[in-house]
């Protein structure tokens, strides 16, 4: 799979954004070693703060299907800015390893950086085996 037809994945997810708050639609489309592709998109709440961006949403699908290794994650939005992980989504996704790349799209172009360049130093109680 290559990053082009990831970020294809991440930009269809965003359609189903549930976002009437913000109309900030976000898609990702996490790729797994096992080389299944969980795509999904931001879901927000009349209660802001319960609100999930696409990033997790996408993680948790992934990890409750057994998931456990990433290879790659894509963001795409409905805006024309680079589509960067929030700190919180960025400590979810460490969680997995930093050694995930994160491709951010926007107007048919892309950015690709390691999770740990976007989190170097970051928290984790993981010191062996994940
Ligand atoms: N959002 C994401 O889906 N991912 C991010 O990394 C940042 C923000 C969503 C959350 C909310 O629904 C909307 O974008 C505006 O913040």
């Amino acid at each position: 799979m290559s990053d082009r037809e990831l970020l294809e994945g991440a930009e269809k997810a965003y359609l189903n954004a549930y976002a009437p708050y913000s109309h900030f639609r976000v898609g990702a489309a996490l790729l797994c070693e096992s080389g299944e592709v969980y795509t999904d998109c931001n879901v927000e709440n009349s209660s802001y703060g319960v609100s999930c961006c696409a990033e997790r949403t996408a993680l948790y699908k992934a990890v409750s299907e057994g998931e456990r290794k990433f290879t790659a994650i894509a963001i795409a939005c409905d805006g024309d800015e680079y589509p960067y992980p929030c700190g919180i989504c960025r400590q979810a996704l460490s969680e997995f390893g930093t050694d995930l790349r994160v491709i951010v799209g926007s107007g048919g172009e892309m950015k690709t950086f390691t999770l740990e360049e976007l989190l170097p130093s970051g928290f984790s109680l993981m010191s062996g085996e994940q």
